[in-house]
């Protein structure tokens, strides 16, 4: 029986969670765990987070312990194919027996497909995009210690790559199967507050992300999804003390139990439209994917908040807002023009023609294919078409709430990159998803007759 045509997601699936630590002092156990696990020589991947110390001070903790190390160190923002397989070939030319990453998203997802590049002996890693692509969930260990307050990538079961060589590029991918999940995953507060307060900010509307469209989603996997509006709750109480005042403990620690959450409850519960939103941005202009959910997120909850306006009464109470008496519509508009308010609380761009390209990358994010790309984010019609056609091939899409077309997909990154972030009194997107005339509101022939 074809149970997918009768209703959505007929069947959940739990992705099992690494073990973890978590807590003040938490990176310190890597060393002596890595030792336990059998490891003798790691290969660290890494951007360097360079001014921190943070990768001396975990190599010195690896060899206290008698574990060698090498260092991988050139992990861009959004990873390249050519980080994954770079640091592959340094894990085999060096003989390691096990990766560490150390950083945010981008460095543990680099480790995360390079163990199962390794565990095909070296194969491409552009192919392993999709859906349980592994053909081996026996892969080198990986420690991952994380040090922003948004990925959720030390936990959870998936890849996010970005493919600058093949035909299809650029693509920015998603993989998901349990091959890549981490062995251990350790989140340490007082890792994060060596973060820069725009990367605090960026981080937590990654995080916001996650628990939104986790709680908002189709597949509603019910030990998943109240972790999403408990993430969402914490974000509201804690990112804009994390992200001026970094150095308050309690608000920093409440960020990264915020981020553990979300991680949590989307590995089972899946994402949506923002994320793939994010993806098809950051596979032409290479910038910070937390910034991303950022300037979307208000507009992908406009778009959503019709289909699933009771889940978005509950994001408004969660985000602070008083919405007794209200109906769910109102409450959900109530939810949004908090996320607003919280988004410009914390430095995030109206649009992304504000954004400049080369802003908010790490150090070493300046991969090749965008060298030569415009130094402002002025999307034309071509380019808004290329990328709703990228939103609408990615994973994340079938979990959203609504049901998306290219055109609708158009319409919202067209107004992510050019109009201000204020809540629409009306559904701005609702004329144009249906194939509308947005002049005449009149349905244009093609859409009317399929
Ligand atoms: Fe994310």
């Amino acid at each position: 029986m074809d149970t997918s045509r009768m209703f959505e997601f007929p069947v959940k699936e739990f992705f099992k969670q690494p073990r973890s630590l978590l807590g003040a002092g938490a990176y310190e156990q890597a060393g002596p765990e890595a030792a336990a696990m059998g490891m003798r020589h790691v290969l660290f991947v890494t951007s360097g987070l360079r001014g921190t110390g943070i990768v001396d001070e975990c190599k010195t903790n690896f060899e206290n312990a008698g574990v060698s190390v090498t260092v991988y160190d050139k992990v861009e923002s959004n990873p390249k194919d050519y980080n994954v397989m770079d640091s592959y070939n340094m894990f085999a030319e060096n003989e390691c027996d096990g990766f560490v990453s150390i950083g945010g998203g981008s460095s543990h997802d680099t480790a995360k497909t390079a163990k199962v590049v390794a565990a095909h002996d070296g194969r491409n890693v552009n192919e392993f995009q999709g859906v349980g692509v592994s053909e081996t969930p026996d892969t080198p260990p990986l420690i991952s210690i994380n040090t922003t307050v948004g990925t959720g990538a030390e936990t959870t079961p998936f890849v996010v790559v970005t493919d600058l060589s093949s035909e299809k590029a650029p693509h920015k991918w998603v993989g998901a199967d349990g091959a890549f999940t981490s062995t251990l995953a350790i989140n340490d507060p007082v890792l994060c507050m060596t973060q820069p307060p725009e990367f605090v900010a960026f981080t937590g509307f990654d995080t916001l992300a996650h628990g939104m469209e986790a709680y908002v989603g189709r597949v509603q996997h019910l030990s998943c999804t109240p972790l999403g509006l408990k993430s969402v709750e914490m974000v509201q109480r804690y990112l804009r003390e994390a992200t001026y005042n970094p150095n308050n403990y309690e608000a920093m620690e409440g960020m990264v139990w915020a981020q553990y959450i979300a991680a949590q409850a989307f590995s089972s519960a899946l994402l949506g439209i923002m994320h793939s939103i994010s993806h098809a941005v950051c596979a032409y202009y290479d910038i910070h994917h937390g910034l991303n959910n950022g300037v979307g997120l208000p507009r992908v909850m406009t778009y959503n908040q019709p289909a699933a306006a009771e889940r978005y009464a509950d994001i408004a109470a969660a985000m602070g807002e008083d919405t007794r008496g209200l109906n769910p519509a109102q409450a959900a508009d109530k939810g949004i023009e908090a996320v607003i308010r919280l988004a410009q609380d914390c430095g995030i761009p109206d649009n992304f023609s504000r954004v400049d390209p080369n802003y908010a990358k790490s150090e070493m994010g300046k991969g090749t294919f965008y060298e030569n790309r415009p130094t402002k984010i002025e999307s034309d019609d071509e380019e808004l078409q290329a990328m709703a056609e990228h939103v609408m091939e990615d994973v994340c899409t079938p979990g959203n709430p609504r049901d998306l077309t290219v055109e609708a997909a158009k319409e919202i990154i067209r107004d992510c990159v050019y109009d201000p972030m204020v809540r629409k009194t009306t559904n701005g997107y609702r004329q144009n998803i249906w194939g509308a005339d947005p002049n005449t509101g009149r349905m244009t022939a093609q859409r009317a007759e399929s």
